[in-house]
């Protein structure tokens, strides 16, 4: 099949390498074209486990290719998908300006019959809206082609978004027609042999059902982080409990470490469109209010268990941190726990010596602000710094050196944002662990170390 992909970002990417490497005809479209030069030398704007290999071997086997040209790019392209961003407007809504801009500039140029496919995580209506261009355009135009528009939301996560993409959980899609529905069955048919995957619903429930997984997901995150502090305060464990928590099926294992709470550039984002959704229609959403402001507080309980264990004051404080990636797997900042906590830090008057394994090098001018120097190892970070504060649960992160971390931690105290480690781990070093959950135990500081008035409670 022949296929345009529109917005060439972590999803478009994705998307159009793993079509092409199931046998479609791919023209991947952007509108930067330093991104698409780039691409077209095989090199990837960002980091994604796995994709640089297919997009080198369906550039050089011809199935993949890039393109700035929305009008020639989709010439005879059987389906168009919008992969377009989709970030938050200042009031918190989804900004679907771009999108709906370049909806209109293909209601205006396509020539032949085709799906639209919106991939983009769109408010409900969005499709709809597009839609009426197409609609308009037939009503007054004679010839125009009839385009359906589909929803067609994506699910992937970044960091194994390969592997998301080619063995989905699930393949939606919301059509207003039989004929949308199946053009785009047949797509996916590669990754779905026996279309047990496929949920075909109406195109309105395609976009919602977007929204509410990550809803469910970001709420998850956000109860498991209130009660692990609940746990804190209450001296339980909560490790053991969500060992507890993770053996009953109907709860199940995934999203049960608390820590510094989510970020990207999805769960935060898409939870606050879906408030100003929610709003729009008169409903208060409480539930969601609170997953928000939960998630919110976690980096300020972190930042203010530092501030406590340095007796109240920051001021000239070296502090190492390591991650700074939303999550492991991937080099996207946006919205990233990790930045929110050094902007904390670094307003209180202390320096940060940073260090992540992919972000560091491929975002370097994340370094220009005072305050935040990057480093090139995860030691190289630690040197010279009295804390450790770990913010990315990099594999890299999850077995260090605790004697050498002891020997070049000032004040041999490790802030556990991600809850890597178990306190047994730490305690033969006398290195100091703080976590979400932990129930308390001093550890005492290691003879000769500078003493940082420490409390033994988190936060
Ligand atoms: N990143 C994820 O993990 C993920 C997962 C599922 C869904 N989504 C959703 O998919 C959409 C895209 O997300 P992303 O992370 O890939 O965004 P991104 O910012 O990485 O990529 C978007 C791309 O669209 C391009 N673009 C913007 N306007 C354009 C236009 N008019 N014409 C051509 N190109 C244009 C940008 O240059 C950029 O390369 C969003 O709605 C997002 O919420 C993202």
């Amino acid at each position: 099949m022949n296929v345009a992909i529109v917005g060439t970002g972590y999803v478009g990417l994705v998307t159009g390498a793993c079509l092409a490497e199931a046998g479609h005809f791919v023209t991947c479209i952007d509108n930067n074209a330093v991104k698409i030069g780039q691409m077209r030398e095989g090199n990837l704007p960002f980091h994604e486990p796995g994709l640089q290999a297919i997009v080198l071997a369906q550039l050089h086997g011809g199935r993949l290719r890039f393109s700035t040209d929305l009008t020639g790019g989709t010439q005879q392209a059987q389906v168009v998908m919008l992969a377009i961003g989709t970030p938050s407007a200042a009031d918190g809504c989804a900004n679907v300006d771009s999108l709906l801009q370049c909806a209109k500039a293909l209601a205006d140029t396509l020539d032949h019959s085709c799906v639209l496919a919106v991939k983009s995580t769109a408010p409900v209506g969005t499709c709809d809206h597009v839609q009426s261009f197409f609609d308009a355009r037939q009503a007054s135009v004679p010839d125009a082609p009839r385009v359906d528009v589909a929803s067609n939301p994506e699910f992937l996560a970044e960091g194994r978004a390969v592997d998301d993409f080619r063995n989905p959980d699930r393949i939606v899609i919301g059509a207003g027609t039989a004929q949308a529905a199946a053009t785009l069955s047949s797509l996916y048919a590669p990754f779905d042999p026996d279309g047990r995957r496929r949920l075909c619903m109406d195109v309105r429930s395609a976009e919602f059902a977007k929204y509410a997984c990550n809803a469910m997901l970001a709420s998850r995150i956000s109860l498991v982080n209130e009660l692990a502090n609940i746990a804190e305060k209450m001296q339980t464990d909560m490790r053991s409990i969500c060992k507890v928590l993770a053996t009953d099926h109907r709860i199940g294992p995934d999203f049960l470490r608390p820590g510094a709470g989510y970020g990207g550039s999805c769960l935060p984002k898409d939870l606050r469109a879906l408030i100003r959704t929610a709003e729009q229609c008169q409903e208060p959403a409480p539930l969601l209010r609170a997953v928000e402001e939960v998630n919110q507080r976690q980096v300020r309980l972190l930042f203010d268990s530092i501030q406590r264990y340095f007796g109240g004051n920051l001021w000239g404080r070296r502090i190492a941190v390591w991650g700074l990636a939303f999550k492991p797997g991937t080099d996207d900042v946006r919205e990233s726990p990790s930045l929110a906590l050094i902007r904390l830090l670094i307003d209180a008057g202390a320096a940060v010596q940073a260090y992540d394994p992919v972000v560091c090098a491929s975002i370097p001018k994340l370094a220009s602000r005072p305050g935040l120097e990057l480093s090139s190892s995860a030691a190289q970070a630690c040197r010279h710094s009295e804390v450790l504060v770990v913010m990315t649960e990099w594999q890299e992160f999850a077995e260090p050196d605790f004697s050498a971390l002891a020997g070049s931690l000032e004040s041999g105290a490790v802030f556990d944002g991600r809850n890597l480690y178990r306190p047994e781990q730490l305690a033969p070093f006398h290195l100091q662990h703080f976590r979400v959950g932990q129930k308390v135990r001093g550890n005492p500081l290691a003879p000769g170390r500078r003493a940082a008035t420490p409390v033994h409670s988190c936060p």
